[in-house]
């Protein structure tokens, strides 16, 4: 899968006790619904996840030198948009449900995969220029613990990106965002999912991850306590989903 790796598939063990549980779970459930997640994907953001892919990558343009992570890759998405929009940069995907990444295989060129868990990277500390990490953190078993380890592998002045479906705020603002999400969450999702993919608990499943995430304000609000300045939160779609972004302010920013 890459040229500069001659065993392009590291593996990399599940944490063990509760998180092993959950993380367990998540990635059995993944592997199970690779075939089918690109067009589910497709389908549930009405085609416009590829503009928001676009969008999000768009600060990696005023990052330090150095490699792209593409965080929870999945079916190498993010991976594609960042080799065909940052050609000169090498890219790195990690996640630790193999079969998505085989799955998206072919979408890239010169992508180095890697099998590994977001909350114990197998990556040196300040290794990357910039991280972006699509529809995967609210699928962690500990939110906290995955924000720490990509901070501790991006370098000081890299952009941090998510792209996520969040919890919608409280109140009158939130309001047509929670009708969507409720209206995604207990029919839409789960009866496509058993559609599609024959698999209505695996899609139940990923409805229940949206409600229980953070908000947008909330998890701006984690990059700040990490020392992250220039964080930024953008709505798309209407807000179904959101961009966030900060800049590590570690050594070597002024
Ligand atoms: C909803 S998919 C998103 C895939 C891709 N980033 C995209 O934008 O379409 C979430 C991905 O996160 C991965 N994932 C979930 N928990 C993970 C963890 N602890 N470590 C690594 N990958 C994880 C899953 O295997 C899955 O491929």
């Amino acid at each position: 899968m890459t040229d500069r790796d001659p065993r392009p598939i590291a593996e990399v063990g599940a944490r063990r006790g509760h998180e092993a549980d959950h993380g367990g779970a998540v990635r059995s459930m993944f592997d199970r619904i690779a075939p089918t997640y690109d067009r589910l994907n497709r389908l549930m953001s009405g085609g416009l996840d590829a503009r928001w892919r676009r969008r999000a990558i768009e600060p990696i343009a005023t990052a330090p030198a150095g490699d792209l992570l593409d965080l929870c890759a999945g079916t190498l998405d993010f991976a594609a948009e960042l080799e065909r929009t940052y050609p000169e940069r090498h890219v790195v995907a990690a996640d630790f449900a193999r079969e998505m990444l085989e799955r998206g295989a072919a979408k890239v060129k010169r992508v180095e995969t890697v099998v590994a868990d977001a909350m114990a990277l197998p990556f040196e500390s300040d290794r990357f220029a910039a991280i972006v990490c699509g529809f995967g953190l609210r699928n962690l078993a500990d939110v906290d613990k995955g924000l720490d380890e990509a901070t501790r592998v991006l370098k000081p002045g890299g952009v941090l990106i998510y792209l996520e479906l969040f919890r919608p705020p409280a109140g009158v603002r939130g309001a047509t965002v929670r009708f969507f999400h409720d209206a995604v969450a207990k029919t839409l999702l789960p009866a496509v999912g058993s559609l599609i993919a024959d698999d209505r608990e695996a899609y139940a499943y990923l409805a229940r991850s949206m409600a229980r995430f953070l908000t947008r304000a909330e998890l701006e609000n984690k990059l700040r306590e990490r020392g992250f300045v220039d964080v930024r939160g953008e709505d798309v779609g209407l807000g179904v989903a959101a961009i966030v972004h900060g800049v590590n302010a570690g050594e070597g920013i002024a």
